[in-house]
């Protein structure tokens, strides 16, 4: 079977690379030359761990291609996929351009039986979008080519999107004909064999499917946010009241661990375009208007606790171990990190930062804004205050006697709630987690 995916960003290359080593043989499309042609030499533009072996292994054996040009392989693949970026527009929306080009591209080009595949996070109603782009392109050319569209949006998670890909809770596919169903089912057989659960539906469920599903993972969070701030003013432990009510099946355990805000490329993203769904089509999606709000606020949270320690912060140094918005990735979309610096910075104080992968991408988006330490201890030498955002393995036990003599006060802000109180008080140091007393 053959497939081309168009988009070779974090789903495009995950999704491509996966495909082909489950023995599709897959393209992989972008217009950026410059990232075609390290792609083709098997250098990754994404931190994501074991990505570059896949990939290179996967070219070696012939199984992925790179190129810039979708005209090209259009006619020789049965499905083309298109996993192009759905950036926010200024008002919160999802931008379409994308999206509306590679169904433009595909209109123009093909001359037989084809599907069009929706990886990309798109609004409900899309796919309607997509069709009419289509046959706008084939009734322009005058030709009459039988084509079908899917929806398959994509759950990974940035950090294990490889075995979130090749070990999925659930695939979900949207199809609007027998043909599609028919190449999807195909594609996804190795995963049907495995008993994994592979769900068939119509489109809009499927656009709605992957909105719901993240905006229902960022309200736990928002929640037990909100509960852990409760927690402080009343003098309970939020870690306490997490393993209480996760112990109950309909709750569960996962995606409720308080810290300072859900970020990265999806979550903002998708609960932002969900509310505005909801605006354009005259109902105000209030739960997660408010998910999005706790949100905003939480992201403050570790400076107000550096404040209430340390009172002003001009003149002060305050070390900052961990700017990815999570572990295991490079990416700082929308870190609550970002916040912190830029509330530190508009209050006079230094920051010196350390992250076990993400320092380029911070220089990137710094420069010389921050100081840049060239390991995590090196990063706290004369600093009134560590905050720790991102709950990288190496930051989870630390020699805290070493991190004590290097520093020029007391004050630890855990933002991710992975420090003991004790552990820290037998080296001098005062430990302020969140939600905790
Ligand atoms: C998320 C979804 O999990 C994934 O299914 C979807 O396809 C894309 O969006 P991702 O953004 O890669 O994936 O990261 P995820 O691991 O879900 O974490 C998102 C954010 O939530 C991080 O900032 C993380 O620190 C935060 N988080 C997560 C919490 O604050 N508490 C939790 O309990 C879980």
């Amino acid at each position: 079977m053959k497939i081309a995916i168009v988009g070779t960003g974090y789903v495009g290359l995950v999704s491509g690379a996966c495909f082909a080593e489950m023995g599709t043989d897959v393209t992989c499309v972008d217009i950026d030359k410059a990232k075609i042609e390290s792609l083709r030499q098997g250098i990754i533009p994404i931190y994501e761990p074991g990505l570059d072996e896949l990939v290179r292994r996967n070219v070696r054996d012939g199984r992925l291609h790179f190129t810039t040009s979708l005209e090209e392989v259009i006619n020789d693949v049965e499905a083309v996929f298109s996993a192009v970026g759905t950036p926010p527009d200024d008002d919160g929306s999802a931008d379409l351009t994308a999206v509306k080009a590679v169904a433009r591209t595909f209109g123009r080009h093909i001359d037989r039986q084809a599907i069009l595949v929706t990886k990309s996070t798109v609004p409900v109603g899309t796919s309607e979008i997509i069709r009419g782009i289509i046959n706008e392109e084939l009734d322009r050319r005058g030709v009459n080519v039988d084509f079908e569209l899917a929806s398959n949006p994509e759950f990974l998670k940035e950090g294990a999107a490889i075995k979130d890909f090749m070990s999925p809770d659930r695939v979900v596919i949207g199809v609007d004909g027998p043909r599609s169903r028919e190449v999807m089912e195909r594609l996804y057989r190795p995963f049907l064999l495995q008993n994994f659960r592979v769900m068939f539906m119509d489109i809009p469920s499927a656009e709605m499917a992957k909105y719901a599903a993240n905006a229902m993972l960022a309200t736990r969070i928002s929640f037990i946010n909100d509960i852990a701030n409760l927690c402080e003013l009343t003098g309970a432990d939020v870690s306490q009241v997490r393993r209480a009510i996760g112990a109950d099946t309909r709750i569960g355990n996962k995606f409720l661990y308080p810290g300072c805000g859900y970020g990265g490329s999806c979550f903002p993203k998708d609960v932002q375009a969900l509310i505005r769904t909801g605006e354009q089509l005259g109902y105000p999606m209030r739960v997660i208007q408010a998910v999005e709000a706790v949100n905003d606020e939480q992201k403050h949270i570790p400076f107000r606790k550096l404040r209430k320690a340390l009172g002003r912060l001009e003149g002060r140094r305050i070390a900052l171990w961990g700017l990815a918005f999570k572990p295991e990735t490079d990416d700082m979309r929308l870190a609550p990190s970002l916040t912190l610096i830029e509330d530190l910075l508009g209050d006079g104080a230094t920051v010196c930062v350390f992250d076990p992968v993400a320092m380029d991408e911070c220089r990137r988006r710094l420069s010389d804004k921050v100081d840049y330490a060239t390991d995590m201890y090196a990063a706290c030498i004369d600093a009134d205050a560590l905050c720790v955002l991102t709950e990288w393995k190496q930051f989870r036990l630390p020699s805290w006697p070493a991190v004590a003599r290097l520093m020029n006060g007391e004050t630890v802000i855990d933002g991710r709630n992975i420090y003991s109180p004790d552990d820290l008080a037998a080296a001098g140091l005062k430990v302020h987690a969140i939600g905790r007393p």
